[in-house]
């Protein structure tokens, strides 16, 4: 296949409005799917996404077109993520296209995530193709929605394509318009080779299969690569192209899209980004790659049963990371909770999402703690940390400018975000208010039609991660959308909330609060305990301290629960029985000192109502 015969492409929309169901028509069209394996959905291959619909890990697949005049089009498909978390995902992705499908629900209108794929597609110079779906609906107003496409899309009327993935109005226009709309990759035949890499997995069979986009030049099997990054060499062993699924060609050229399995062991080494090239044809540099995935949340992950089950919870977190190299684990060990990891995610939804795969895929149940995000703590000698674990947050912070020590901490810093709500303006107030409310400042408002604003926000990463979208989402009875952006850290006044129990404190417990808040935060921290530990031999005080500052404390007071209070003397066997079983509840318990902490304890502690 010639350059000119091949188009690359994506589809972009707003989560829901209908990407899957328009590939999965596209891939019916060009009898990829077939009644054999037909399934709705093909490319959400992960059993999470079909749960949820949403999509997660960006596929590929090849399709063959001809068109009336008889020329054969080669198109790759190369599906995206639709969440905010999944930003880098599209944008990776992306790099791989010259087209894309700009998918507009015609009843939801343009929303926030359109409109940041939007900007991602034309800050990579892409064709957009325009098209509008779900023509079907009784609410479809594709008038009202095609002025809003080129109000805000810069789009021509006549470009937009009206369609319904589900019924199939239309659809059999969308490859034609891809051929005849969409560019052709760029790239240089004659040109030593030139790989981006693009996806990787790990398959158990082949080991890790690389996703590549030949941008110049030629690969073939037997070809010696080398990492552009890491300088390493590979033999290729097998290249093909997806078709659904991987279909051997033995050779890639210019232009196209396909998988390689070479000798990489470890998903590691497969580097998302990286440029290969022929060991035989030197290049002076390597394509410009993309931003490392930089994880945001950070939360410590533990098996329920430490003692037992830490292994195989390493097994599992191992396997996971290599489908998912976004994650970023070390290790952690906690006083409270025993040994686990400290994972780092692109978001909150990527927590949610691999928190899921861990519990379905492997079957190990865990306690994920409450998700900090990373601060920037600088010191009196001048030096910056970067924190990501509250056990790690300075106790305290110097005021006063003379006689400190280099390894005082004197200020605290935290990522922002600029955060972009699309909803409709009845609800503009109550928006307002709840993005005041978590420390935001508003930057700009701007009417996107006649009843829908898009409101941007500069705001606390930490506040969008704990629960915004769920409140923005009541407060408006579904219609607001979000996306945000990372926009560099600010200075700003938080503190680290210690909980102990019984004067000793209790790692796991830690949380970084805005100093404001930390009166009110502590009490709810204590209250939540007091409820769900019970009562022991002794008496138990909870309290929460700032430094050495105790600023909130309940005091539990001493009282066995005598089991076998109803058997009056005799049965010795029986009484025995339940003094066994009453030790068997304990070792559910994580013991603090001489405390019995109930796992519930832990986790009332961790969910934010
Ligand atoms: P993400 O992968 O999470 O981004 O979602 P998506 O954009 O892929 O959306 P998906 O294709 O899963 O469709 C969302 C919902 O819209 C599903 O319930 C579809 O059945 C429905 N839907 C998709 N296309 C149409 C259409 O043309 N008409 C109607 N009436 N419903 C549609």
């Amino acid at each position: 296949f010639p350059p000119e015969l091949i188009r690359n492409f994506s589809i972009i929309a707003h989560i829901d409005h209908g990407k899957s169901t328009l590939a999965d028509r596209l891939l019916e069209e060009t009898g990829v799917l077939t009644g054999k394996n037909n399934r709705s959905q093909f490319l959400d291959k992960l059993k999470v996404e079909q749960e949820r619909g949403i999509t997660v890990k960006a596929q590929t697949c090849a399709m063959f077109y001809t068109t009336d005049d008889g020329k054969t089009y080669l198109l790759n498909l190369i599906d995206t993520p639709g969440h905010v978390d999944f930003n880098y995902e599209v944008s990776r992705s992306l790099a791989a296209c010259s087209s894309v499908l700009l998918l507009v629900d015609s009843s939801q209108g343009v929303q926030a995530q359109t409109l940041a794929n939007y900007y991602l597609a034309i800050e990579q110079d892409l064709t957009i193709i325009p098209i509008m779906t779900k023509i079907d609906q009784q609410s479809s107003q594709p008038d009202v929605i095609s002025a809003q496409m080129e109000q805000l899309l810069g789009v021509e009327n006549k470009d937009i394509l009206p369609i319904s993935a589900k019924t199939g109005i239309n659809c059999d226009q969308v490859i034609p318009r891809i051929i005849e709309n969409g560019s052709k990759p760029s790239g240089l035949v004659e040109a030593p080779l030139k790989a981006l890499l693009f996806d990787s997995w790990y398959d158990e069979y082949f080991g890790v299969i690389c996703m590549v986009y030949v941008v110049d030049g030629q690969l073939k099997i037997g070809q010696t690569l080398i990492s552009a990054y890491t300088k390493k060499a590979y033999e290729i062993l097998q290249v093909g192209i997806m078709h659904p699924e991987q279909v051997v060609t033995n050779a890639l050229f210019t232009g196209q899209v396909g998988y390689i399995v070479c000798n990489m062991r470890t998903a590691a080494e497969a580097r998302v980004g990286d440029t290969l090239y022929r060991k035989d044809q030197p290049i002076d540099k390597p394509l410009p790659g993309f931003k490392p995935a930089k994880p945001m949340v950070f939360a410590g992950v533990f098996p329920l049963d430490s003692e037992n089950d830490f292994d195989k919870l390493k097994d599992t977190i191992e396997k996971l990371c290599l489908t998912d190299s976004s994650v970023h684990i070390t290790r952690e060990n906690s006083g409270a909770l025993g040994m686990g990891f400290r994972c780092g995610f692109l978001g909150l939804l990527h927590m949610d999402v691999f928190k899921q795969r861990l519990e379905q895929e492997f079957g190990t149940e865990t306690i994920i703690t409450t998700p900090t995000v990373v601060y920037k703590v600088a010191y009196a000698d001048g030096k910056e940390k970067l924190v990501e674990n509250p056990n790690e947050f300075p106790d305290s912070f110097m005021t006063r400018k003379n006689g400190l020590s280099a390894n005082d901490a004197v200020a605290v810093y935290e990522p922002i975000v600029v955060a972009t709500i699309v909803c409709p303006e009845k609800y503009f107030l109550s928006v307002i208010n709840l993005c005041n409310e978590r420390r935001g400042e508003q930057k700009d408002i701007v009417n996107i039609d006649e009843d829908r604003v898009s409101i941007h926000y500069i705001m606390p990463l930490n506040e969008i991660i704990h629960d915004f979208f769920d409140r923005l989402k009541s407060l408006t009875q579904g219609y607001a959308t979000l996306d945000y952006e990372e926009s560099g850290y600010q200075q700003t006044e938080m503190v680290k909330l210690n909980v102990m129990i019984n004067k000793e404190s209790v790692d796991a417990l830690s949380f970084i609060v805005p100093k404001d808040q930390s009166q009110f935060k502590a009490r709810e921290i204590v209250e939540k305990l007091r409820k769900q530990i019970s009562r022991q031999m002794y008496e138990v005080s909870i309290q929460c301290a700032v430094g050495v500052k105790v600023i909130a404390s309940e005091t539990l007071k001493a009282f066995r629960k005598d089991v076998t209070a109803k058997c009056y003397g005799g049965d010795i066997t029986r009484k025995r029985k339940l003094l066994d079983k009453q030790k068997e509840g304990k070792k559910k318990m994580k013991q603090i000192g001489s405390v019995h902490i109930p796992q519930e304890a832990f986790l009332s502690v961790f969910k934010v109502d």
